[in-house]
């Protein structure tokens, strides 16, 4: 897979969800199903888009205890989506018991990548709240390091990291990358944010983007945006 937009269908239900798909006539984005969405509907909203022909990022951020998190992946395996993740907080033992669990028996598996830190959390959170007083960025790049040393993919990080997990990681590393916004508008609850353009630029391998195409007068249009600005 190569570099892509997915959109963040986070949605109440079943109906709004389909609604927004209908729009792309011709076209199946790859589409991002959270915990709003999987919660109200359940694995059959898997399935259902699935079978419509999308690319699927199941986004449930799965952050227990080992054991549990590799059972909890080997179900989620039975979906046959294409994406998936975990907290890197979870450590690294947790992140090697996702993929075990992820893994079939044929040894395939979705991409499993681990969140770095929350693109809704800036500096002053991290050392308040988490009481973590190193810098964003060290924090991230080390929580990078552990899910390349669990086996995993990549990482979910702002598309402003980008270029720094690179760095760190290698290039085959993926980014994945939501906080995206046009130029010009509003930031909602991110705060580590930046444009497609820029984030092509950085080398994010792939952008997240929910309110600014969900939310837009024209979602398709956003959506074309996105692609010509990001893949372009
Ligand atoms: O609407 P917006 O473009 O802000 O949506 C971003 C999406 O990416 C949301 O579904 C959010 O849960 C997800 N996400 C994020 N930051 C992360 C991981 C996932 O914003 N670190």
């Amino acid at each position: 897979m190569g570099r892509d937009v997915i959109i963040a269908c986070d949605f109440p239900g079943k109906k709004e969800t389909l609604d927004f798909l209908d729009q792309f006539t011709g076209r199946k984005p790859f589409v991002k199903i959270g915990m709003e969405l999987f919660y109200a509907e359940g694995p059959d909203i898997v399935r259902e888009i699935k079978a419509r022909g999308h690319k699927i990022f199941l986004d449930l951020k799965l952050h227990d205890i080992p054991h549990t998190v590799e059972k909890a992946m080997a179900s989620l395996a039975r979906l046959d989506v294409d994406m998936t993740n975990v907290h890197a907080a979870g450590t690294i033992e947790m992140m090697k018991a996702a993929r075990r669990g992820l893994t079939k028996e044929d040894g395939s598996r979705p991409i499993l990548i681990a969140v770095t830190q929350l693109t809704s959390t800036g500096q002053d959170q991290l050392e308040q709240d988490l009481m973590i007083h190193e810098p964003i960025g060290d924090v991230v790049t080390h929580y990078a390091e552990n899910a390349k040393t669990a086996g995993l993919d990549g990482v979910v990080s702002s598309p402003l990291e980008a270029a720094m997990i690179h760095e760190a990681c290698g290039t085959d590393f993926l980014t994945v990358t939501p906080g995206i916004r046009f130029a010009g508008a509003a930031a909602d609850d991110q705060t580590r944010i930046t444009t497609p353009a820029k984030a092509k630029e950085i080398g994010s391998d792939y952008i997240v983007v929910g309110r600014p195409i969900t939310q837009a007068e024209d979602p398709v249009a956003a959506y074309e945006r996105c692609l010509a600005d990001f893949c372009g």
